[in-house]
């Protein structure tokens, strides 16, 4: 496990500061131009240092007081989600004013199960224009039944893409996500269902879109069958091999928003994914992020929103050095 002085040099690399001042940045200037003022224009897990929240300070979309307080204009601007105490304490000793949320993400959303809602103002973060999940854990799958697959995550983004459908900003609303890039299941036999799973989801989105199976294939180096896959997948526990770790990231690169747009396009969503990367590994934490548009639509035909949605997952990928240097792949 990493240490929080780990978690906080992790946090400062300039890798993960490029995800920074480039995709999240580029998120909340596109969101600040557009969204009304009624609902926060970000919420986010800002951590204890809120280095996301001093970008925000710096590029003038929040203001503080001369003491360094959130300024009264910019109180609903900026909600953060923080479920360790200590981070907590600290996070609010930066920023005097700051509204932080004392749960964890999934609390606040009501777990995973698409029954509970929140209410009140439990449902207004979720309402914000921009919404950061920066977590450091891998995306973890389970089985259920023989041929089908559940995560809790992408349940949990589903149900935020309920919410926002419920009274939709006309410009809609951005996600970033950030993951540790595994993926994690618990043992060899669910390893083995999961894999035959995801291979089957996977060869149904190729045949509705040929830009997304060439990207996927091209990226990866693989036709993604079951037995591809198992090795791909990291039982809970065991050590991940460093040989592939490359590959998990791109794989999970096209998997993720994948396994969104499945989830989310029938809503009436128009879903475009406007970057992702990968970055770390090596000795470093391998990391994947995204920044993904959700624009409400009423044009007909979810399979035609799917496809479009599929397409745009492989654009735009990139992998950020150490130094912070963004190359295309
Ligand atoms: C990666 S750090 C955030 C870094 C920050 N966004 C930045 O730009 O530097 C994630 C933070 O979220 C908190 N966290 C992790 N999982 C969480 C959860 N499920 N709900 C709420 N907070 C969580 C952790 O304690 C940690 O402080």
């Amino acid at each position: 496990m990493p240490t929080s002085v780990d978690a906080a040099m992790a946090d400062d690399r300039p890798a993960k500061q490029a995800v920074r001042r480039g995709m999240w940045l580029d998120a909340l200037k596109r969101r600040a131009s557009t969204r009304s003022g009624e609902v926060p224009l970000y919420v986010t897990l800002a951590g204890a240092e809120g280095r996301d929240i001093d970008m925000m300070v710096d590029e003038g979309l929040i203001e503080l007081t001369e003491t360094g307080a959130i300024a009264s204009k910019s109180l609903r601007t900026v909600i953060a989600i923080e479920s360790n105490s200590d981070a907590r304490s600290q996070l609010l000793e930066k920023f005097y004013g700051l509204e932080v949320l004392p749960d964890r993400f999934e609390s606040l959303i009501r777990g995973d199960s698409q029954i509970r809602y929140p209410t009140g103002r439990d449902i207004e973060v979720w309402r914000s224009a921009v919404i950061n999940l920066d977590l450091n854990q891998p995306l973890v799958i389970e089985q259920r039944g023989d041929d089908s697959v559940a995560c809790g995550l992408i349940e949990n983004v589903v149900k935020i893409a309920t919410i926002q459908r419920s009274t939709p900003q006309e410009g809609g609303w951005s996600l970033l996500l950030t993951l540790h890039g595994a993926l994690l299941v618990r043992d060899a036999e669910e390893r083995t269902k999961v894999s035959r799973a995801l291979a089957h989801i996977l060869e149904v989105n190729f045949a509705a879109s040929s830009a997304f199976a060439e990207r996927f294939v091209g990226l990866t180096g693989a036709q993604p069958d079951a037995d591809w896959l198992e090795g791909i997948c990291t039982i809970r526990g065991t050590d991940d091999d460093p040989a592939t770790e490359a590959h998990r990231q791109l794989t999970l690169l096209m998997l993720v928003p994948k396994l969104i747009v499945d989830r989310t396009a029938g809503m009436g969503w128009a879903i475009s994914v406007t970057e992702s990367a990968h970055y770390g590994g090596q000795g470093d934490a391998p990391m994947v992020t995204w920044s993904i548009d959700f624009s409400p639509t009423s044009s007909a035909g979810t399979s035609g929103r799917i496809a479009s949605a599929l397409s745009s997952v492989g654009n735009s990928v990139s992998l950020i050095e150490v130094d912070g240097t963004k190359v295309a792949v």
